[in-house]
């Protein structure tokens, strides 16, 4: 990550901090369940609002995010979640380390094959954001950050899929064009 996109996402998150802790994603509500309850790693965790979710069910939650400040707004807010400063540029996570991996609202392609090596067999991924169509109706608009129709059934063929969803989501009075997917890493 660049240092002027640091401190973009320091600033914004600056900008929240001190305030309440927003809902988790619904797409993670729904199908916390199907995650094993474990050594869990919120990628790209933001403010925590995912991170602290899970640990109030059980999870060993790291989080794990370049903002020191999200950081420090997670420690703040939920001081049972460890965290940690991760650039993805540079990921440095122990292969077959974790039980679970929930990554919401962020997409880094390069880290694909990273999921496969940190989580360990049968470890469970649990991936939610933006698909193309959401570039009609509004942000993110930057191809890098949508997903394609189905990329997340390619990406990740082998695993066993336990749910996936593709199209419109109601998030408030609008809509948003959501991938969202729950999937087993194979044994080998
Ligand atoms: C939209 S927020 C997602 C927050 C959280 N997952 C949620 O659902 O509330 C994206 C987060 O990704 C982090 N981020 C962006 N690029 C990153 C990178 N290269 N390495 C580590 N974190 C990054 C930002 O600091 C920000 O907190």
């Amino acid at each position: 990550m660049s240092g002027e996109n640091r401190r973009r996402w320091d600033a914004a998150h600056a900008r929240a901090a001190g305030g309440e802790t927003p809902p988790p994603a619904p797409f993670l509500v729904e199908h916390v369940a199907l995650l094993p309850v474990g050594r869990t790693l919120d990628l790209a965790a933001g403010a925590g609002r995912n991170a602290r979710f899970l640990a109030g069910r059980g999870h060993r939650v790291v989080a794990a995010d370049a903002s020191r400040v999200a950081l420090a707004e997670i420690r703040r807010r939920c001081p049972d979640v460890a965290t940690v400063q991760v650039d993805f540029d540079h990921p440095c996570v122990r292969p077959a380390s974790v039980d679970a991996i929930v990554c919401v609202n962020f997409l880094d392609r390069r880290l694909f094959p990273e999921f496969r090596a940190w989580l360990r067999p049968g470890g469970v991924l649990l991936l939610d954001t933006f698909l193309v169509d959401q570039r009609q109706v509004g942000h993110p608009r930057n191809p890098d950050f949508l997903l394609g129709r189905n990329e997340l059934l390619e990406r990740l063929a082998g695993y066993r899929v336990l749910r996936y969803r593709e199209g419109p989501v109601e998030a408030g009075s609008a809509v948003h064009y959501r991938a969202g997917i729950v999937a087993v890493r194979p044994q080998n």
